[in-house]
């Protein structure tokens, strides 16, 4: 979000620097800003881990990472080389202080040797129960005080539900000033989860019809066709609405109906999306079934290869009442939104993997066209393509060509792919660099943090504690359980499942 400065001299602490995340993201990221010249001249990237690793074997598997996962094709030895003269490794115990006394002197030598303030990035790349050890260990060695412009980098999951959240941001509190905290959710440093900001507030168009008055509802979506790999054990405590729906599906709902900001501050933006999330009504125990639909997948075909069920996948229980697919209906209760539904799913091992974003505008008022003209009428539908396919789709009426007056519908499209030649930063570039800055405007502060839990507790609750009878009950390969299809039926809509595709006006050039 920051305008184009480079980072002051920084040391990046990565704790679970040779875990998955940092193999497959964080370096991968880092070299790439480094490759285009984002990384400040004096940078130092440590590794913390248990392992046994020699500095040699540590750039081996982290080479190997960036071959696989890098954003830049054409890397030369000579780039690696220069960058992993910036990167070490250090075998520590996160839960042992011995570890953290060298790291101080360490980073006390970079200071001395760039003979500047050194910025510390503190990556907990571990998982959760790590986090409170780290946290106190860097307090009590004061690794990571305000005056040393530390930054603390949290990632997901962010708690457990409400209680554990708060619980979690008063254990950080006590350790780090809330400045120097960045909880991060890498849906929003994606491209094309900022352009929403950019489409919606820099344009005249739009914001005068976004509102209850033209838009009917919204959708989202984010499904993946995926399963839960070799994450079962850790999916097994979480589910579809903890790892997906309090965090990524309720930003992209809050970039959707968040008011416009006055500055694009860190505050000022996050002040409007945690308004948001307070208007969002919450649903008492009873009302929980009529608004919120669970799903697990079973056996199934995808992409002409047979996928086994959830309860068959590697540390998954056997009678597993963990759901891998969750739809909400949600009211944002305030001037702009009130009565317009927020259908928000997400699910493991669908159809396709697709993350969109629908606006369903209101019919037109008044229908002057003849019967036979309006067979194929729809109202203007707006979809905003997150991933994979990245762009902004608007659906409008036109006249079909021909000598009958017949209404069909075109689209008008973006796509960032013919619009940009070059490849958008991945989100932990993004993320990364602005960490770096000191820019929390992408990150998830306290209050909105918990202000996103308390949507989700309610239903958390319900589902915690009744086992559904009838899981799995959607085929891998489909798009999740039939309820999820009567939640948004019952108002007479039905879900999209497409975000780019079958693009050009419909019916083109056919005359009657
Ligand atoms: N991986 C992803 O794509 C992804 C995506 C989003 C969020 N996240 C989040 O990011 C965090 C890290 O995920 P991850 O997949 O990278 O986890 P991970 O692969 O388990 O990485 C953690 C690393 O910490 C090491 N470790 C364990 N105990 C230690 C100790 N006492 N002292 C020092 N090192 C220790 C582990 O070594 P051993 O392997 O030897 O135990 C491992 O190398 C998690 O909170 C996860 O939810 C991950």
């Amino acid at each position: 979000m920051q305008s184009a400065r480079r980072p002051d001299p920084t040391a990046i602490i990565i704790f679970g620097g040779s875990g998955d995340l940092a193999w497959r993201k964080l370096i991968p990221a880092l070299f790439d800003l480094y490759l285009d010249a984002w990384l400040p001249e004096q940078f130092a990237i440590i590794g913390v881990d248990i392992k046994d690793l020699s500095r040699t074997k540590y750039h081996e598997h982290l080479h190997d990472g960036v071959k696989k996962f890098g954003r830049h094709r054409k890397v030369t030895a000579k780039a690696w080389k220069e960058f992993a003269g910036h990167v070490s490794y250090r075998k520590m115990d996160f839960t042992e202080g011995g570890g953290y006394k060298d790291l101080t002197g360490q980073l006390t030598k970079f200071g001395e040797e760039w003979k500047t303030d050194v910025c510390g990035v503190f990556y907990m790349a571990v998982p959760p129960r790590f986090i409170e050890p780290i946290a106190r260990q860097l307090k009590a060695h004061k690794l990571a005080t305000p005056e040393k412009h530390a930054r603390i980098i949290i990632e997901k999951p962010f708690g457990h539900d409400f209680a554990s959240a708060c619980k979690l941001n008063n254990l950080l509190s006590d350790c780090f000033d809330e400045r120097s905290i960045f909880r991060i959710d890498h849906y929003l440093g994606k491209e094309t989860v900022q352009n929403i900001m950019a489409f919606r507030f820099a344009n005249a168009l739009f914001e005068p019809i976004w509102n209850r008055r033209y838009i009917d509802h919204v959708q989202i979506t984010v499904s993946e066709e995926v399963g839960v790999e070799h994450r079962g054990g850790y999916y097994e405590g979480a589910g579809a609405l903890r790892d997906m729906v309090q965090n990524h599906l309720l930003q992209l709902l809050c970039l959707v109906a968040m008011e416009p900001p006055v500055r694009f501050t860190a505050d000022e933006v996050r002040n409007r999306k945690v308004d948001v999330l307070h208007a969002i009504r919450h649903y008492r125990r009873d009302q929980v079934h009529e608004y919120a639909v669970r799903g697990q997948y079973g056996p199934g075909w995808i992409e002409g290869k047979k996928v086994k069920g959830y309860r068959e996948e590697s540390e998954v229980a056997r009678d597993s009442g963990t759901e891998t697919f969750a739809a909400l209906k949600l009211f944002v209760d305030n001037w702009r939104w009130q009565d317009v539904p927020f259908y928000l799913r997400t699910g493991k091992r669908l159809q396709e993997k697709l993350s969109v974003i629908a606006i369903q505008f209101r019919p037109v008022p008044h229908q002057a066209f003849p019967v036979e003209a309006v067979e194929d009428w729809q109202p203007n539908k707006l979809i905003i393509a997150v991933q994979p396919q990245k762009g902004i789709r608007l659906q409008f009426q036109v006249k079909r060509p021909g000598l009958k007056m017949i209404l069909n519908t075109a689209d008008m499209l973006f796509s960032y792919t013919d619009a940009y030649e070059h490849e958008p930063p991945e989100s932990y570039e993004t993320l990364l660099l602005d960490v770096m800055l000191g820019d929390a405007t992408l990150f998830m502060r306290r209050d909105q943090i918990e202000a996103a839990w308390k949507v989700v507790d309610p239903v958390l609750r319900v589902w915690d504690n009744t086992t559904p009878p009838d899981f799995p009950d959607y085929v891998a390969g489909r798009w999740g359980p039939e309820e999820a299809e009567a939640l948004i039926a019952r108002d007479g809509h039905s879900w999209v499942s497409m975000a780019m595709r079958e693009s050009k006006v419909a019916n083109d050039g056919k005359d009657d």
